[in-house]
């Protein structure tokens, strides 16, 4: 499937699941812009050194101004916006935690990060897919959403709420051609995880042991979701969120 003369906003690029997404749009032809807090030009060099077409961009998406500024740099540098992959995320980081220990605060982290960073990204992108005359969002939100998961209730809701948010603005934005998917992703060994042993000591087993595909998910295993929503054959879905888990029954 080609991307070409596309123009993808892939946040949180830099490593991961995004890192993925971005490689894999770029291979299909996408100008790929790499917004990430962190490490978003190195990745994009990354990318530049094997042909690809890819520009880093620093962007906190948790941050109205510079969400603005990435769109807008996004533009300049390409000329348009056809795909916003929402990706950034709090996860990899988090230490989980009973519900009852979890702060007000640690709720409003990253429900900044994942739930209005989401809000912040699609609303910046928006003019720019109704000058297109269309557009595609990606939101990346998780398994965990349905099936819940312990010690992590404000990340457990905060993806629900990406879930829900993918429908709420695929009904208000079908009229402009702008279709929103999300793709759920089970456990997935990506850079952030392997850096939190908690998470590869806790999470690791027992997500493998009650996976139908017994292995490892790596990113790459999400790819070709996030593809088949930013490219034409998925051109007639919209609200739907895809779940990529290699069959996890519980
Ligand atoms: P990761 O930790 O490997 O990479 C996350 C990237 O997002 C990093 O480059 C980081 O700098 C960037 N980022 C974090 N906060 C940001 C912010 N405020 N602004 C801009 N960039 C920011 O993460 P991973 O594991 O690849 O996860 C990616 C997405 O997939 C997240 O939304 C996560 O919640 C979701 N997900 C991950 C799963 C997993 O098991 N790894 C499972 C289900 C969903």
């Amino acid at each position: 499937m080609s991307l070409n003369d596309s123009v993808a906003i892939v946040t949180g690029g830099a490593l991961g699941i995004g890192f993925a997404a971005a490689e894999r749009l770029a291979e299909r032809g996408a100008r790929v812009v790499v917004a990430d807090r962190d490490g978003a030009a190195d990745a994009a060099a990354r990318l530049a050194g094997r042909g690809l077409q890819a520009t880093g961009v620093a962007v906190d998406v948790s941050s109205p101004e510079q969400v603005e500024a990435m769109a807008r740099e996004a533009e300049t540098r390409f000329g348009r916006i056809d795909v916003l992959v929402n990706n950034a995320g709090i996860y990899s980081t988090l230490t989980p935690k009973p519900f009852e220990a979890l702060t007000p605060e640690e709720w409003r982290q990253v429900f900044e990060v994942n739930v209005i960073g989401v809000f912040l990204a699609c609303r910046a992108a928006l003019p720019a897919f109704k000058r297109a005359g269309g557009g595609r969002i990606v939101n990346i939100s998780s398994g965990v959403a349905f099936k819940g998961n312990p010690w992590m209730a404000h990340y457990v809701a905060s993806k629900g709420a990406v879930i829900s948010l993918t429908r709420a603005l695929a009904t208000e934005l079908g009229r402009y051609g702008i279709l929103v998917n999300s793709v759920a992703p089970g456990f997935t060994l990506s850079d952030g995880v392997h850096r939190n042993p908690t998470l590869v000591e806790g999470v690791k087993e027992p997500s493998l042991r009650n996976r139908v595909l017994a292995r490892d998910m790596v990113p790459g295993d999400l790819v070709g979701a996030i593809e088949f929503f930013a490219g034409a054959q998925s051109a007639f879905i919209t609200g739907q969120t895809l779940v990529v888990d290699g069959g996890a029954y519980f």
